[in-house]
């Protein structure tokens, strides 16, 4: 692959723009300054390269985790509060139109007040695999309630409750209490304020939202609220529906 095209493909431009960007001296491959646009490179995929200084690896498809932290927005265009697409870099942003997907995208969203895991990509199929209720990949909700949870409320959210919109019964795939006022809920499906409202249809008002869980992959703890990383091949094994 040319260099140019290495850096085009992983958001760095037009190509036109990579291949100024080689010329003025700009990139290194493996710490060596490559002027050269058209040099060939062979197995790129885990390449490091730098552009301007920031250090980067080759991914041919962008699979990365997101801390979430409260008042952003899951929305590239938002309205009140920062875009979490600020907290990435541009190159991530900026990755070249991949079938319906152009850059990173949210694999669903998550409110405004919501902290935790968020998944980003620019694999469409991965995006709707993720999202379609039909893969009933679970998500782990950790709950901070208004008022004490009861056993009541517990088997209430198990067996099911209807929803404003909708007259079929959503239930939780799971949900223990972790305290007086918390709790760990899962869903496998993620329909809007799915959380806040169950939680209002059983008589309680969620105060905290941490979503800490997706599949078999936890939130790692050393991953900062702001922070984000690539995923490995292994954690994407564990979320694979
Ligand atoms: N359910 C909610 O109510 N909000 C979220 O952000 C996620 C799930």
């Amino acid at each position: 692959m040319q260099l140019q095209d290495i850096l085009y493909s992983q958001g760095f431009g037009t190509r036109r723009v990579c291949a100024g960007l080689a010329q003025q001296g700009h990139v290194r491959v493996n710490g060596r300054v490559c002027a050269d646009a058209s040099e060939r490179f062979d197995a790129v995929d885990g390449l490091d390269f730098e552009v301007m200084g920031q250090a980067w690896r080759f991914h041919a498809s962008a699979y990365v985790l997101l801390n979430k932290p409260a008042g952003t927005e899951c929305s590239q265009k938002p309205s009140t509060w920062p875009s979490i697409y600020t907290l990435l870099p541009a190159p991530l942003r900026q990755r070249p139109q991949k079938g319906a997907v152009q850059g990173v995208q949210a694999v669903g969203r998550l409110d405004q007040d919501t902290t935790g895991m968020l998944l980003l990509t620019d694999d469409g199929q991965f995006i709707h695999r993720m999202s379609s209720p039909r893969h009933h990949v679970p998500k782990v909700y950790e709950v901070a309630l208004k008022h004490p949870v009861d056993d009541r409320q517990v088997r209430r959210l198990l067996d099911g409750v209807v929803l404003d919109d909708d007259p079929k019964p959503v239930r939780a795939a799971a949900c223990e209490a972790t305290g007086e006022l918390t709790l760990r809920l899962t869903l496998t499906e993620g329909k809007y304020h799915q959380v806040k409202r169950m939680l209002a249809a059983v008589g309680n008002r969620v105060e905290g939202l941490h979503r800490s869980r997706i599949g078999g992959l936890a939130l790692p703890p050393d991953l900062p609220p702001g922070g984000w990383r690539w995923l490995g091949p292994d954690e994407l094994a564990l979320l694979k529906p």
